[in-house]
């Protein structure tokens, strides 16, 4: 029997990506992917490395030598880098700075998306990021690309980080970085955040986490029964 689909999972930050995808996947019992850990990762050993921000040369050797690896915890999933967790510290404001220029990397990204789709090459798996739907899993059955109001994602994103002890900036800074953020991922030369023009965009802004699931699981439940 098959393991069940790819689902590709696009938008820009805290549109709800990841809790999302994570609650579809346990849905179906499929394996959850998230690609924007990854990246964060890599940024991470290179600020603990002490690496110049602008060697991409060196950047691209951390990324093909760093082990980065899942497990699912209670609430969230783990992330471990060469085998110690850094589940919340990639999550640092440092880090949230950084990673977009790390992201745009071409050596980087060669080295991610070929990490990504060994893991997603077997189906039964819903990958979240930027490109996944464009570069990464292009054949994908079911892409979504998920949208929120700036203010909307900011807001999430600040009562998040208030939620988990996380020491964050006001509101309005919140939305100045993210929103820099998404012009950053946007305009980049290799694989800017675009929407797939086979996938289904939805927008987030006035819905619930249970809404936006349900939404995704129709589409899946349409392509399984095809
Ligand atoms: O969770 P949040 O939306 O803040 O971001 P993320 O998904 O953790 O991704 C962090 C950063 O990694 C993004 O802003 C992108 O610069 C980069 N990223 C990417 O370039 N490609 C992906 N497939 C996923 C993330
Ligand atoms: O992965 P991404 O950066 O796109 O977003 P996320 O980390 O899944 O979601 C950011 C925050 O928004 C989380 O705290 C979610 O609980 C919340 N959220 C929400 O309030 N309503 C939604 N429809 C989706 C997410």
């Amino acid at each position: 029997m098959s393991k069940g689909l790819q689902v590709a999972i696009d938008g820009p930050a805290s549109a709800g990506k990841s809790t999302v995808a994570k609650l579809v996947a346990k849905r179906f019992n499929y394996i959850y992917c998230d690609t924007g850990a990854m990246y964060r990762a890599v940024t991470l050993a290179v600020l603990n490395q002490g690496i110049d921000l602008n060697d991409d040369a060196k950047i691209a050797e951390v990324a093909r030598q760093i082990k980065i690896n899942f497990k699912p915890g209670e609430t969230e999933q783990r992330v471990f880098l060469n085998g110690q967790e850094v589940t919340h510290d990639i999550r640092l404001p440092k880090v949230a700075r950084n990673v977009s220029a790390i992201a745009a990397i071409p050596a980087v990204r060669e080295e991610m998306t070929q990490q990504q789709r060994k893991i997603a090459a077997d189906g039964g798996i819903v990958m979240d990021g930027r490109d996944i739907g464009t570069t990464v899993l292009p054949d994908a059955p079911v892409k979504i690309f998920m949208v929120a109001s700036a203010h909307e994602r900011a807001r999430r994103r600040y009562v998040e980080n208030k939620a988990k002890g996380i020491n964050t900036t006001s509101l309005e800074e919140l939305q100045q970085a993210i929103e820099l953020r998404d012009k950053k991922d946007s305009t980049r030369k290799i694989s800017p955040l675009t929407q797939a023009h086979d996938a289904i965009k939805l927008d987030t802004t006035n819905l619930t986490i249970d809404e936006v699931v349900d939404a995704i699981s129709k589409i899946i439940k349409k392509h399984e029964m095809n």
